[in-house]
């Protein structure tokens, strides 16, 4: 328990800014908006801090952090060595949502920011308070969600507040975050990029700039875990995958597939909750909410705009719980571009629980 969490609104951001990045100098810990989610700040040297930022969310120590820096030469201070494609995907994607997960250079950061592996994840955010902070503050700043563990990540400084006030110092309001799900976190082996948590960063854009001769591998449907390669590398997987994310109170099915067939199953699941007695939320996309009776129906945006659905995703779900929704029924959307992400979170919700027709 840290006691008193200082709230500094959009109209002080200026003076906050200041004050926040003197608590992270001392090893206190703050939350900033960046262009994904929410992160919860601290200085990625201190191990007090990084501490602190487990205890705040509740998080395994097994979890590693990422690294948030300001510029792409602060990257040399931290990684080991920086390979030719990963040089072009940080010219490319930073600032912005990909995370690289790079050979570290020992010493660099806490051990406790990689929990004891020899790779570091770092990347620059593309939000002008998060680059300002991490500047004033003179560190790099490991930086989780900043959520309890298991709860969506805050796209809202009020839902920091919902999840952490009290347990950490200070939260930067910026407004609503913009891409809604967290960074792509890639690691690259040889002329491999291995995708091990889809997010902000589309497969598609990695393609278009990584070159021919590079290999894009995509996680197993509904996980984080890279599928087994035949070639010499070992598959790289992230820590975080083994942890349950995301769900909400309510039990949730995904109804994937077809729009007309999607709509019908769709209907029969609500039919048959609300005979069940159970509140019922249903997560739809623009075009079909008007066939939906259910307690409650979330328009999460075009079917065509899946960047919409993302945008929303984690506050429609905190909506759930306030709402006390005990079933809760969402449409899949395709898997193209951010589709992607947006379905590896929605199967993560659902616990893996999908109906495709
Ligand atoms: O958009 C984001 O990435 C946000 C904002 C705040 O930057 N951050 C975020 O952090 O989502 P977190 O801690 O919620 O997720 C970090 C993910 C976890 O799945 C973790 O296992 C993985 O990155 N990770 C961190 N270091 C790693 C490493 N050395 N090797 C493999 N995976 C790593
Ligand atoms: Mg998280």
């Amino acid at each position: 328990m840290i006691g008193k969490t200082n709230y500094w609104p959009a109209e002080q951001l200026q003076a906050g800014v200041l004050e926040a990045a003197a608590v992270l100098a001392e090893g206190g810990i703050i939350a900033f908006p960046t262009e994904t989610v929410y992160g919860l700040g601290g200085d990625a040297g201190n191990t007090k801090a990084v501490e602190r930022i487990f205890a705040a969310k509740g998080r395994p120590s097994d979890n590693p952090l990422i690294v948030h820096i300001a510029k792409q030469e602060a990257v040399y201070g931290l990684a080991e060595r920086v390979s030719e494609i990963e040089e072009i995907l940080m010219a490319a994607f930073w600032p912005g949502p990909l995370t690289l997960v790079l050979p570290v250079k020992a010493g660099a950061v806490s051990a406790l920011v990689t929990a004891g592996l020899d790779t570091i994840a770092v990347r620059v955010p593309a939000h002008d308070v998060a680059r300002r902070l991490i500047e004033q503050s003179g560190c790099p700043l490991a930086a989780p969600s900043a959520n309890r563990s298991g709860r969506p990540s805050p796209t809202q400084a009020r839902h920091v507040m919902e999840d952490l006030e009290g347990l950490i110092h200070g939260v930067l309001d910026g407004g609503a975050t913009g891409v809604g799900l967290e960074s792509t976190v890639v690691r690259v082996l040889g002329n491999q990029i291995h995708i091990l948590r889809p997010g902000g960063i589309t497969r598609e854009q990695l393609l278009e700039v990584a070159g021919a001769e590079a290999v894009i591998i995509t996680p197993a449907a509904g996980s984080e875990e890279a599928p087994k390669t035949s070639g010499l590398t070992q598959a790289p997987r992230s820590p975080g995958i083994k942890y349950a994310h995301y769900a909400p109170k309510g039990e949730m099915v995904l109804v994937t597939g077809h729009s007309d067939e999607q709509i019908a199953v769709v209907q029969e699941k609500i039919v048959e909750a609300k005979r069940r007695g159970s509140m019922v939320g249903v997560l739809s996309c623009t075009e079909h909410t008007v066939y939906y009776e259910a307690d409650f129906v979330f328009d999460c945006g075009s079917r065509n705009h899946p960047e919409l659905a993302a945008h929303s995703l984690y506050g429609i779900l905190r909506e759930c719980d306030e709402r006390g929704l005990d079933f809760i029924i969402a449409e899949g959307y395709p898997e193209q571009g951010i589709g992607a992400a947006l379905m590896n979170r929605l199967r993560k919700a659902a616990g893996g629980h999908e109906i495709t027709v």
